[in-house]
Protein backbone atom coordinates (compact mmCIF):
# COMPACT_ATOMS: atom_id res chain seq x y z
CA UNK A 1 0.00 0.00 0.00
CA UNK A 2 1.35 3.65 -1.14
CA UNK A 3 0.22 7.12 0.22
CA UNK A 4 -1.68 6.87 -3.14
CA UNK A 5 -3.49 4.09 -2.38
CA UNK A 6 -4.73 5.35 0.95
CA UNK A 7 -8.08 6.90 -1.06
CA UNK A 8 -9.20 3.80 -2.50
CA UNK A 9 -8.45 2.23 0.79
CA UNK A 10 -10.87 4.41 2.96
CA UNK A 11 -13.82 4.09 0.54
CA UNK A 12 -13.68 0.32 1.10
CA UNK A 13 -13.05 0.48 5.31
CA UNK A 14 -16.44 2.54 4.79
CA UNK A 15 -18.30 0.19 3.05
CA UNK A 16 -16.58 -3.00 4.99
CA UNK A 17 -16.82 -2.09 8.53
CA UNK A 18 -20.05 0.02 10.13
CA UNK A 19 -18.85 1.30 13.16
CA UNK A 20 -15.01 1.50 11.94
CA UNK A 21 -12.72 4.00 14.17
CA UNK A 22 -9.89 4.13 11.70
CA UNK A 23 -9.98 8.01 10.06
CA UNK A 24 -7.95 8.73 6.96
CA UNK A 25 -5.29 9.99 8.62
CA UNK A 26 -4.54 6.64 10.31
CA UNK A 27 -4.02 5.01 7.26
CA UNK A 28 -1.50 7.82 6.34
CA UNK A 29 -0.23 7.45 9.91
CA UNK A 30 0.61 3.67 9.71
CA UNK A 31 2.68 4.66 6.35
CA UNK A 32 4.44 7.32 7.12
CA UNK A 33 5.00 6.61 10.82
CA UNK A 34 4.94 3.19 12.14
CA UNK A 35 8.06 1.54 12.06
CA UNK A 36 6.15 -2.14 12.69
CA UNK A 37 3.52 -1.59 10.31
CA UNK A 38 3.26 -3.37 6.56
CA UNK A 39 0.13 -2.46 4.98
CA UNK A 40 -0.55 -4.66 1.48
CA UNK A 41 -3.21 -4.03 -1.28
CA UNK A 42 -4.71 -6.40 -3.55
CA UNK A 43 -5.25 -5.09 -7.01
CA UNK A 44 -7.60 -6.13 -10.63
CA UNK A 45 -7.43 -4.37 -13.90
CA UNK A 46 -5.51 -1.45 -11.77
CA UNK A 47 -8.78 -0.86 -9.27
CA UNK A 48 -7.69 -1.78 -5.00
CA UNK A 49 -10.34 -4.60 -4.38
CA UNK A 50 -8.33 -5.63 -1.09
CA UNK A 51 -6.24 -4.62 1.36
CA UNK A 52 -4.47 -6.00 4.95
CA UNK A 53 -2.58 -4.48 7.40
CA UNK A 54 -0.73 -6.09 10.33
CA UNK A 55 2.40 -5.12 12.91
CA UNK A 56 5.22 -7.39 13.39
CA UNK A 57 7.18 -6.81 16.90
CA UNK A 58 9.93 -8.29 17.62
CA UNK A 59 8.32 -12.14 17.31
CA UNK A 60 4.65 -11.31 17.49
CA UNK A 61 2.85 -10.13 14.33
CA UNK A 62 -0.96 -8.77 14.67
CA UNK A 63 -3.31 -8.44 11.71
CA UNK A 64 -4.70 -4.87 12.31
CA UNK A 65 -7.39 -4.50 9.61
CA UNK A 66 -8.29 -6.89 6.35
CA UNK A 67 -11.37 -6.11 4.31
CA UNK A 68 -11.96 -7.60 0.21
CA UNK A 69 -14.73 -5.09 -1.59
CA UNK A 70 -18.28 -6.88 -1.29
CA UNK A 71 -18.42 -7.70 -5.05
CA UNK A 72 -15.65 -9.28 -4.82
CA UNK A 73 -16.07 -11.34 -1.50
CA UNK A 74 -16.46 -15.61 -1.38
CA UNK A 75 -14.27 -15.82 -4.32
CA UNK A 76 -11.24 -16.63 -2.12
CA UNK A 77 -9.68 -13.31 -1.93
CA UNK A 78 -9.57 -13.49 1.93
CA UNK A 79 -7.74 -16.15 2.40
CA UNK A 80 -4.84 -15.23 -0.66
CA UNK A 81 -4.44 -12.04 1.48
CA UNK A 82 -4.66 -13.19 4.70
CA UNK A 83 -2.22 -16.62 3.55
CA UNK A 84 0.25 -13.70 1.81
CA UNK A 85 0.59 -12.18 5.15
CA UNK A 86 1.00 -15.47 7.04
CA UNK A 87 4.26 -16.26 4.95
CA UNK A 88 5.18 -12.69 5.24
CA UNK A 89 5.38 -12.69 8.83
CA UNK A 90 6.79 -16.14 9.43
CA UNK A 91 10.35 -14.49 7.93
CA UNK A 92 10.22 -12.76 11.42
CA UNK A 93 7.94 -13.66 13.46
CA UNK A 94 6.54 -17.18 15.42
CA UNK A 95 3.08 -16.11 16.16
CA UNK A 96 0.24 -14.35 14.81
CA UNK A 97 -2.96 -12.34 15.81
CA UNK A 98 -5.99 -10.71 15.81
CA UNK A 99 -9.41 -9.59 17.29
CA UNK A 100 -12.66 -10.11 15.59
CA UNK A 101 -15.85 -9.17 16.22
CA UNK A 102 -18.44 -12.13 18.11
CA UNK A 103 -20.81 -11.71 15.50
CA UNK A 104 -18.39 -11.57 12.37
CA UNK A 105 -18.59 -15.25 11.80
CA UNK A 106 -17.38 -15.18 7.85
CA UNK A 107 -14.20 -13.31 9.20
CA UNK A 108 -13.82 -16.01 11.68
CA UNK A 109 -14.77 -19.00 9.44
CA UNK A 110 -12.01 -17.57 7.27
CA UNK A 111 -9.18 -17.11 9.92
CA UNK A 112 -10.17 -20.85 11.00
CA UNK A 113 -9.10 -22.46 7.77
CA UNK A 114 -6.04 -20.87 7.99
CA UNK A 115 -5.05 -22.02 11.29
CA UNK A 116 -6.57 -19.60 13.63
CA UNK A 117 -7.66 -20.77 17.37
CA UNK A 118 -9.54 -18.76 19.53
CA UNK A 119 -7.33 -17.53 22.51
CA UNK A 120 -10.07 -15.45 24.76
CA UNK A 121 -12.64 -12.86 24.55
CA UNK A 122 -12.28 -9.08 25.34
CA UNK A 123 -15.10 -7.59 26.85
CA UNK A 124 -16.66 -4.32 25.37
CA UNK A 125 -13.51 -4.28 22.96
CA UNK A 126 -15.12 -1.75 20.21
CA UNK A 127 -16.93 1.48 20.78
CA UNK A 128 -20.48 -0.31 20.47
CA UNK A 129 -19.54 -2.09 23.08
CA UNK A 130 -19.45 -5.56 21.31
CA UNK A 131 -17.09 -8.30 22.19
CA UNK A 132 -13.40 -9.32 20.61
CA UNK A 133 -12.68 -12.71 19.73
CA UNK A 134 -8.88 -12.76 20.33
CA UNK A 135 -7.12 -15.54 17.47
CA UNK A 136 -3.88 -16.98 16.96
CA UNK A 137 -1.68 -19.30 14.68
CA UNK A 138 1.54 -20.34 15.55
CA UNK A 139 3.68 -19.45 12.12
CA UNK A 140 5.89 -22.41 12.98
CA UNK A 141 3.91 -24.90 12.25
C1 LIG B 1 -13.77 -11.25 5.97
C2 LIG B 1 -13.48 -11.03 4.47
C3 LIG B 1 -12.15 -10.28 4.33
C4 LIG B 1 -13.40 -12.38 3.79
O1 LIG B 1 -13.08 -12.15 2.44
P1 LIG B 1 -13.60 -13.13 1.26
O2 LIG B 1 -12.78 -12.83 0.07
O3 LIG B 1 -15.08 -13.06 1.14
O4 LIG B 1 -13.22 -14.53 1.91
P2 LIG B 1 -13.10 -15.93 1.16
O5 LIG B 1 -13.87 -15.89 -0.12
O6 LIG B 1 -11.65 -16.27 1.14
O7 LIG B 1 -13.81 -16.91 2.21
C5 LIG B 1 -15.13 -16.66 2.65
C6 LIG B 1 -15.56 -17.87 3.43
O8 LIG B 1 -16.67 -17.54 4.27
C7 LIG B 1 -17.71 -18.45 4.02
N1 LIG B 1 -18.94 -17.78 4.33
C8 LIG B 1 -19.69 -16.99 3.54
N2 LIG B 1 -20.77 -16.55 4.22
C9 LIG B 1 -20.68 -17.10 5.46
C10 LIG B 1 -21.50 -17.02 6.63
N3 LIG B 1 -22.60 -16.28 6.64
N4 LIG B 1 -21.10 -17.67 7.75
C11 LIG B 1 -19.97 -18.40 7.75
N5 LIG B 1 -19.14 -18.52 6.66
C12 LIG B 1 -19.51 -17.86 5.54
C13 LIG B 1 -17.55 -18.83 2.57
O9 LIG B 1 -18.22 -20.03 2.29
C14 LIG B 1 -16.03 -18.99 2.51
O10 LIG B 1 -15.62 -20.19 3.11
P3 LIG B 1 -15.22 -21.50 2.26
O11 LIG B 1 -13.97 -21.15 1.53
O12 LIG B 1 -15.02 -22.54 3.31
O13 LIG B 1 -16.38 -21.78 1.34
C15 LIG B 1 -14.64 -10.22 3.81
O14 LIG B 1 -15.86 -10.87 4.10
C16 LIG B 1 -14.74 -8.78 4.25
O15 LIG B 1 -14.07 -7.89 3.71
N6 LIG B 1 -15.59 -8.51 5.26
C17 LIG B 1 -15.81 -7.14 5.75
C18 LIG B 1 -14.62 -6.69 6.55
C19 LIG B 1 -14.31 -7.64 7.69
O16 LIG B 1 -15.20 -8.11 8.39
N7 LIG B 1 -13.00 -7.89 7.92
C20 LIG B 1 -12.54 -8.76 8.99
C21 LIG B 1 -12.30 -7.95 10.21
S1 LIG B 1 -11.74 -8.92 11.59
Amino acid sequence: MSQEDVPAVFDLERVSFQNSSWTIDAFYHELEQNNFAHYFVMTYDEAIIGYIGLWIVVDQAQITTVAVAPEYRGYGLGQLLLNYVKNFASAIATMMSLEVRENNLVAQHVYKKLGFQYGGKRKNYYGDGEDACVMWVNLND
